[in-house]
């Protein structure tokens, strides 16, 4: 059995980069809907069937767990599939989202409680990042800001080109306008940390931006460890596969800059399969 990581598109693999630095042992399968990306300006239904049909073709080709590594998706379906479709599927089968494992970082790090989030429309709209936010601490302020320029910035390879400075800097103005006292930025959405080089340089001095990644993956470690039923059917070959509803050239070729790997095995899928 392998762990299944699902993306709207291509962004996901900066996560799943990360949870192979900290997991290499494992086997993975990795599913871009690149055919139907961004998903960020569909409507909740839209959001949700997507969703429901990459979980599906994960869980059908042995992934013991699925990682929604997209926020949007995690935002808008995490919940639903869990209660109403997961069971379909075994009591022992797990879809996990990215919003939890972002937040429960997020006390320790701002001393202000003031938090900006950085995200597409959908998951902006959801107020998942509130609510998950509020359970870590009444007290915490969010302000969201939805950047619906900066995945097309990603997915056309022009995040380190002089145009993409405009609209980072034109998105962090505007958030530490609605709130200046905001010390800890989220980037909550898995293309944002391409375009780290430029945040750096626009947000101001000692605000820290959160990439989340790196909380994904020591919160799937620590999962795995209290969770051995399901820790002891994943097999441990160390390999990575990718699926693709668009052409694998193209997966290839973003693979490239999202993992800066070039030798990638990547098969073309359809969804829904049936
Ligand atoms: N990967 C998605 C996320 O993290 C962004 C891209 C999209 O809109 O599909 O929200």
């Amino acid at each position: 059995m392998k762990i299944g990581i699902f993306d709207s598109g291509y962004g996901g693999m900066t996560i799943l980069r990360q949870i192979r630095q900290y997991l290499p042992q494992y086997d993975y399968l990795y599913l871009g809907d690149n055919a139907r990306a961004p998903y960020g300006p569909h409507s909740f239904d839209v959001i949700y069937r997507f969703t429901l049909e990459a979980v599906e073709s994960l869980l059908n080709r042995d992934c013991q767990l699925v990682i929604l590594a997209c926020n949007t998706a995690s935002a808008k379906a995490l919940r639903t599939i869990q209660m109403n479709d997961l069971p379909r599927f075994g009591s022992d089968r797990r879809v996990l989202g990215v919003i939890r494992p972002t937040v429960e970082c997020i006390p320790e790090l701002t001393k202000s409680h003031h938090v900006g989030l950085l995200a597409t429309a959908g998951t902006v709209n959801s107020g998942s990042y509130t609510m998950e936010l509020k359970k870590t601490d009444p007290e915490m302020q969010l302000t969201a800001l939805a950047c619906p320029m900066w995945v097309p910035l990603v997915e056309y390879n022009e995040y380190d080109s002089p145009g993409a400075d405009y609209f980072v800097k034109k998105r962090l103005d505007q958030l530490m306008l609605l709130d200046p006292k905001i010390d800890t930025i989220i980037l909550g959405c898995t293309h944002f940390p391409l375009l780290m080089r430029k945040i750096v340089k626009f947000a101001p001095a000692g605000v820290r931006i959160v990439e989340q990644g790196e909380y994904v993956a020591k919160s799937l470690v620590d999962y795995l460890k209290r969770h051995p039923e399901i820790e002891s059917k994943v097999s441990r070959g160390g390999t990575c596969q990718y699926l693709t509803t668009e052409s694998s050239g193209k997966f290839r070729e973003a693979a490239a800059v999202f993992l800066h790997e070039t030798d990638i095995k990547v098969d073309e899928v359809k969804l829904p399969e049936c």
